[in-house]
């Protein structure tokens, strides 16, 4: 699970409980919990959960919800799974001891696994190019859904996420999503003791994502060009949205979520320097200037690049001391204060957040906040991309779309065909705008 790389605090508690429930490899071969006297006598729901694109993160995020329904105490179940490839979609029966027919594959695998009879909750951790039509489908059918980050990987897939969020919304549904920090104690407690002035006014922000070192690769697998691409998703930017959206998305949230509110413009810099003659689209390092409404900058850095310096965080700076929202607060001319509350490894909780949520029907829609921070981070990612400076109102509006119609009408119509593969941006003449890249059309 590669986004688990991250300087956190936390409690040694929950990392035991990451390590025994997260990996994949580490999965209850039964995918059903069962908590029948008490629970049943209170009439909680049983969750029916289907997993839609079921790699690293899938089965791990179902695990999590396994063990999140049993902290909780409601029954739950895996009953169908969906990829888009029959050997990953077959990870259903290895590690959850689902029958194989509920193991769905292909570009409508989806649709399948959401038709299953009682399903309510969903789990989706396909690349994020897809994700706005598997969320509106889930949404449409009135399915409550943990989702991965980012949620998009243009302003068009962004559109479509928000208005599926407010369709939630009205549709009384829950939705969590995977920017897990925002579940992790020392995280919440530390952002509530700068928002209660323990540095004093917010100066500044930095946010890092540097440097986990070059990107997998999985080989020139699959017959067609679009088969290739969507092996090596990460590469591809209509796929994944390069890894300042990817991967750095982490971090941007977490400075959204201080300032409680997104930046309004963004200029920065980057390059493809080391992936060289590997196939693909994406750069390897951006740095980015984020500007929100009341001046305060954001520094972003963010790398893939060979032995370099490592650091996966966010600083604060305000007019009396600085703070790591980690878990660590510097007044100024006093001592530095560790915040260590004891809490859950955040995988998890974000499930416990999500199930208690559904079933004493508190207020939960996370969709907001994570499509705000994916928008953010893809304003960064144009302005690297282009050299310009870009506006918040521009990106959110724009019409350019990365990926080929299909992706955001139906995605469950989408065929193996020959593709497009677009050339690595480059700035001064990558302009979304003005010059808009031609597009792979299915
Ligand atoms: N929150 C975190 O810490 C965290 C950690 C890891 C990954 N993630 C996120 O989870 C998502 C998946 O990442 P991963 O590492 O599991 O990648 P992965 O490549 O291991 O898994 C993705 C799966 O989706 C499948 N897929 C591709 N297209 C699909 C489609 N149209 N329909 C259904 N399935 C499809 C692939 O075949 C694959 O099995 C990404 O958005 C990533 O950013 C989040």
């Amino acid at each position: 699970m590669k986004d688990q790389q991250a300087t956190t605090t936390t409690p040694a508690v929950s990392r035991r409980q990451f390590l025994k429930t997260s990996s994949l490899a580490a999965a209850t071969a039964a995918a059903a919990v069962s908590f029948p006297a008490v629970v049943r006598a209170q009439a909680r729901p049983t969750l029916n959960a289907v997993i839609i694109g079921i790699g690293g993160r899938g089965g791990g995020a179902g695990n999590d919800f396994l063990e999140a329904a049993k902290i909780v105490g409601v029954e739950a179940r895996i009953v169908a799974v969906a990829d888009i490839f029959p050997d990953q979609a077959r990870r259903g029966h290895q590690h959850f001891g689902l029958p194989e027919d509920k193991c769905f594959s292909g570009f409508d695998a989806y649709l399948k696994a959401l038709e299953q009879p009682g399903v309510n909750y969903a789990i989706l951790a396909a690349p994020p190019g897809f994700r706005p039509a598997h969320f509106k489908a889930c949404v449409e059918r009135g399915v409550h859904v943990f989702m991965e980050k980012p949620v998009a990987v243009d302003g068009p897939g962004c559109r479509i996420m928000y208005a599926a969020g407010e369709e939630a919304q009205r549709k009384g549904l829950k939705v969590a999503a995977g920017t897990q920090r925002r579940h992790q104690a020392s995280y919440i407690e530390t952002i509530k003791r700068i928002w209660d002035g323990a540095i004093g006014d917010i100066t500044a922000l930095r946010a890092y994502w540097v440097n986990g070192g070059p990107i997998w690769h999985r080989g020139d697998r699959g017959n067609t060009d679009l088969e290739k691409q969507i092996h090596n998703w990460y590469h591809y930017i209509w796929l994944c949205g390069d890894h300042i959206v990817e991967q750095h998305v982490h971090n941007i949230d977490v400075c959204n979520w201080i300032m409680k509110d997104h930046p309004i413009r963004a200029w920065g810099m980057g390059a493809r320097q080391q992936l060289g003659d590997k196939s693909g689209e994406i750069w390897d390092n951006f740095a980015v200037e984020f500007e929100y409404r009341n001046g305060v900058r954001m520094h972003s850095y963010c790398g893939q690049i060979k032995r370099s310096w490592a650091s996966v965080s966010e600083a604060v700076v305000g007019t009396r001391g600085t703070a790591d929202p980690a878990g660590l607060i510097r007044p100024a001319g006093d001592k530095p204060i560790r915040v260590r509350p004891e809490g859950r490894n955040p995988y998890v909780q974000e499930h416990v957040d999500l199930i208690e949520a559904i079933v004493k029907g508190t207020e939960l829609n996370e969709t907001k906040n994570v499509t705000d921070s994916t928008l953010t981070a893809i304003m960064g990612r144009e302005a690297a991309y282009s050299g310009a400076a870009v506006q918040w109102d521009d990106i959110l509006n724009s019409n350019f779309k990365y990926g080929p119609e299909l992706v955001y009408t139906d995605c469950s119509k989408m065929t193996w065909g020959p593709f497009r593969t677009l050339k690595p941006p480059m700035p001064g003449i990558h302009d979304i705008f003005k010059n808009p890249p031609s597009v792979p059309t299915v």
